[in-house]
């Protein structure tokens, strides 16, 4: 199955965000852009891509005790950026240095369970919240510069949690990946 690890905003955080994401869609071209579901947004600490049936028990007990050996922090979502024109996505502010600890903990785990590399090999832990994904076509520039003030509310991370990743079926016009929560583990010290 394919699968990543991640932080979840909470509502509340989840919500305030949604107000501005509206905002963006008024924007030119924003309907050009594939925008990502609000109640799949995350925060990815590493992407393990196709895991054996075989693997998960252990992985899961590796993670829980990575989430075990990490105190909870805060986090809030701040700005955004993007990656070339290809994504758009909030910022992260806060205890980033943990968030960044944390990941790198989790990635670690998903090795030693031989569940993949880790979303830091090869392109580095860059923490973002994905909203919108475009083939190249639409600049992203002015949504950026429309996430510019945005400071939403903070939250105390407290768990880490194992997500299913659904593919659409190949050649399903507009359709997104769904993503279903597995398994989720407190943090604490
Ligand atoms: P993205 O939002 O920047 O695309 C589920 O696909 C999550 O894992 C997404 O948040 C995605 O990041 C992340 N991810 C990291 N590396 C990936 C990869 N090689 N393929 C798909 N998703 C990846």
């Amino acid at each position: 199955m394919r699968l990543f690890v991640a932080v979840l905003p909470p509502e509340h955080v989840v919500a305030e965000l949604a107000g501005r994401v509206d905002d963006l869609k008024r924007l030119p071209d924003a309907g050009a852009l594939r925008w990502t579901e609000r109640a799949g947004w995350h925060l990815t600490l590493a992407f393990l891509g196709e895991v054996d049936d075989a693997v998960v028990a252990d992985l899961g007990a590796r993670l829980g005790r990575a989430a075990g050996r990490t105190a909870p922090f805060a986090l809030a979502l701040r700005g955004g950026g993007r990656f070339g024109d290809r994504a758009l996505w909030a910022g992260v502010a806060g205890e980033v240095a943990a968030l960044r600890l944390l990941a790198g903990r989790v990635s670690a785990a998903g090795r030693r369970a031989g569940a993949g590399p880790g979303v830091d090999a090869g392109r580095g832990f860059h923490p973002h919240l994905t909203l919108a994904r475009g083939r190249g076509e639409v600049g992203l520039r002015p949504f950026v510069e429309g996430l510019g003030g945005f400071s939403g509310g903070g939250w105390g991370v407290g768990e880490l949690v194992l997500v299913r990743s659904h593919l659409p079926r190949a050649g399903l016009q507009g359709a997104r990946p769904r993503y279903e929560p597995l398994t989720a583990w407190p943090l604490h010290t």
